[in-house]
């Protein structure tokens, strides 16, 4: 008997570097944009960049800024400069969520707030924020400028409430939605708008649309790999979230089907200004047990499906192509 078999198996997720592809040239220019958008001779500020500059970050948002823009006739010119004022709204965002979440790593590498402190990553975040919206301003372009900055104001709102909730294990889906929303999906929905607002007009809402879906699976699936990965492997610690009191998709959809004494052990833990590595696995493997993560990743790709949906009216090229494949990338990812 053939072991051949005729049953037709979903396409495999492309790996970045794939999804990449189309744009690899003008990417690879980003990273000297930034770091002349940033350059500073302030001793401090310097150093800090420099540690940045070495740090690689999966540069997904410029990816999908520069993909954008290639779904219609040719770019403008202005996506280089803008992809990387992308990148750097994400950086300041990223330095500032590493003092607040206290996370000593990223990208396998020591945070500003870790190597410097924690007053210096504050700065370093208001630095790179504010070099990033100058650079916009320099530009003269209203249009970016208005997508990044309610981005970027959406962003804090979504830190705060984060930050603000005082009775987490009450926090529910629809809270969950709606800061995920916040704090993640609106700078990949303003990435992929100003992209399309850089060389295909026609397509920038339904860009933003397809951004704002596929940021809220990218944060579902991050807070899936704070639950199910090592720090080898995706560069940041694991298992942060918990330790950090954050309530996220697997355990708010565990929490309702948890016995009275599974119940206990995560109050337990959230009662626990210290929680410990051994009380964490212990909440992961409840959460596990009680398909928190199956569940979390039925939506993840229900929010890929929303934003392949949002692709249809988007004529066939290589780029539409490898932005319906960063919706299997985003799911499959691991770091
Ligand atoms: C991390 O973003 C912050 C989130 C919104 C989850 P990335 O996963 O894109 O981080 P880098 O830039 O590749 O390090
Ligand atoms: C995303 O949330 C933070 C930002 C949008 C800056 P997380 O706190 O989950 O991001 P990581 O896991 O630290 O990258
Ligand atoms: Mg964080
Ligand atoms: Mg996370």
């Amino acid at each position: 008997m053939s072991t051949g078999g005729s049953r037709v198996s979903a396409p495999s997720a492309p790996a970045l570097l794939e999804i990449q592809d189309p744009v690899r040239d003008r990417l690879d220019r980003v990273p000297g944009e930034m770091w002349r958008i940033v350059q500073a001779d302030a001793p401090v500020i310097a150093a800090a960049n420099a540690h940045l500059r070495g740090m690689k970050g999966k540069m997904f948002r410029p990816t999908l800024l520069l993909l954008a823009s290639e779904l219609g006739e040719s770019p403008d010119g202005r996506e280089t400069a803008l992809a990387a004022v992308a990148e750097l709204v994400h950086l300041a965002s990223v330095v500032h969520d590493d003092s607040v979440d206290h996370s000593n790593v990223r990208r396998g590498q020591p945070t500003i707030n870790a190597l410097f402190s924690h007053q210096i990553a504050v700065i370093m975040g208001d630095y790179l924020y504010s070099r990033a919206v100058a650079e916009l301003v320099r530009l003269g372009d209203f249009a970016p400028l208005r997508a990044f900055t309610a981005a970027s104001n959406e962003m804090t709102l979504g830190e705060m409430r984060q930050l603000a909730a005082y009775d987490a294990l009450s926090f529910g889906e629809a809270d969950y939605f709606s800061l995920i929303r916040a704090k993640t999906a609106s700078l990949l929905g303003a990435a992929c708008e100003v992209g399309a607002l850089c060389g295909a007009p026609a397509h920038r809402e339904a860009m933003r649309v397809y951004g704002m879906q596929l940021g809220m699976a990218f944060q579902v699936a991050d807070d899936l790999l704070d639950y199910t990965e090592v720090e080898a492997v995706t560069g940041k610690p694991s298992g942060n979230d918990l330790r950090e009191h954050k309530v996220t998709l697997p355990l708010i959809a565990a929490l309702p089907v948890m016995s009275p004494a599974q119940r206990a052990a995560v109050n337990s833990l959230f009662a626990n200004p210290n929680p410990a590595n051994d009380e964490i696995a212990e909440t992961v493997a409840i959460v596990t047990e009680c398909g928190g993560l199956d569940y979390a990743r039925r939506k993840g790709q229900e929010f890929a499906d929303s934003a392949e949906a949002a692709l249809a009216p988007v004529p066939s090229s290589a780029a539409r192509d490898a932005l319906a494949g960063a919706l299997r990338y985003v799911l499959d990812r691991r770091s």
